[in-house]
């Protein structure tokens, strides 16, 4: 009998990396589950354990290390585990001007939501399209639809995430392996927090929860969806962005991240 297929998750420690580790444990997937707060790999491992069991290896990772994702990638190997499916979920944002932003910051904020994420991906495709098999979801946002003023880098790394894995899903056309982008709006997670934006307008408006939106992403990555925005909101929004001149558009983002 084939042995259960192993997911990946980076950013599991919270919110909605989290909630799709519980997505693929409940699918019959093992898991590796990684992030820096290793306290909170380890429970949500205990925790997915007691309630489907399957197997799960914890690997703490630092993602905004230059080496954080090959470092990873050699954890894994040292274990002796594989990766079938690939959950790049890690990320952050940074809420204010550009120039006010530390430059260090913003550098982590590239490796994580960019650099690490395209390494990890390029590192583990090729051993899924010998097999023609297996997959890679990778989280933007629905921020990746137009540029955002007071968050400018966070929206220009999530554009770049869905202008990648849209690219990507192409290429992957026809190999059996398949590769989608979830783009969910507001959520509450840690990440408003994170950010330094909980008093935004942005998310005093109701935002979804992470377990809704890993719901409908893991259900659309099983269906080779190329592209999934949870809810009918996010979708409308989604459209109105693709639509709007910049022009029109820049000032009501920026108003958006203001505080209400
Ligand atoms: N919440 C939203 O409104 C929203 C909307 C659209 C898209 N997203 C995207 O959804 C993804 C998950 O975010 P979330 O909302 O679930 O926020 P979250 O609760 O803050 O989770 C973020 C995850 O990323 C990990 N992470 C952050 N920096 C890292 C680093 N240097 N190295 C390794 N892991 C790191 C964190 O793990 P550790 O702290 O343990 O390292 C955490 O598990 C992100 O890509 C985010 O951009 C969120």
């Amino acid at each position: 009998m084939a042995s259960p297929p192993i997911t990946l998750i980076t950013g599991a420690s919270g919110g909605i990396g989290a909630a799709l580790a519980w997505q693929a444990a409940a699918s019959g997937h093992h898991l590796i589950l990684t992030g820096r707060r290793t306290h909170l790999l380890t429970e949500l491992a205990e925790a997915l354990t007691a309630r489907h069991g399957g197997n799960i290896l914890t690997i703490e990772s630092d993602l905004s290390a230059p080496d954080g994702a090959d470092s990873l990638i050699n954890s894994i190997i040292a274990h002796g585990w594989r990766v079938d499916h690939l959950i790049n979920n890690a990320g952050f944002g940074t809420a204010g001007d550009l120039a006010s932003i530390p430059p260090a910051r913003l550098q982590s904020l590239v490796h994580v939501n960019i650099l690490s994420l395209t390494t990890l991906t390029r590192q583990l495709l090729p051993p899924m399209l010998s097999k023609g098999s297996g997959g890679i979801l990778n989280v933007a946002s629905l921020a990746a639809f137009q540029p955002g003023p007071l968050m400018a880098a966070y929206y220009a790394s999530k554009s770049y995430v869905l202008s990648l894995t849209e690219a990507l899903h192409h290429e992957c056309k026809g190999s059996g392996v398949r590769v989608s982008c979830l783009c969910p709006g507001a959520t509450a997670t840690g990440f408003a927090s994170e950010a330094h934006m909980e008093n935004s307008r942005l998310f005093l408006s109701n935002p979804m929860t992470a377990e809704t939106v890993a719901r409908i992403g893991w259900r659309g990555y099983l269906r080779g969806r190329r592209v999934i925005i949870p809810g009918w909101k996010n979708k409308t929004l989604a459209i109105l962005s693709k639509i709007t001149p910049h022009a029109v558009s820049l000032p009501l983002v920026r108003k958006l991240h203001e505080s209400a």
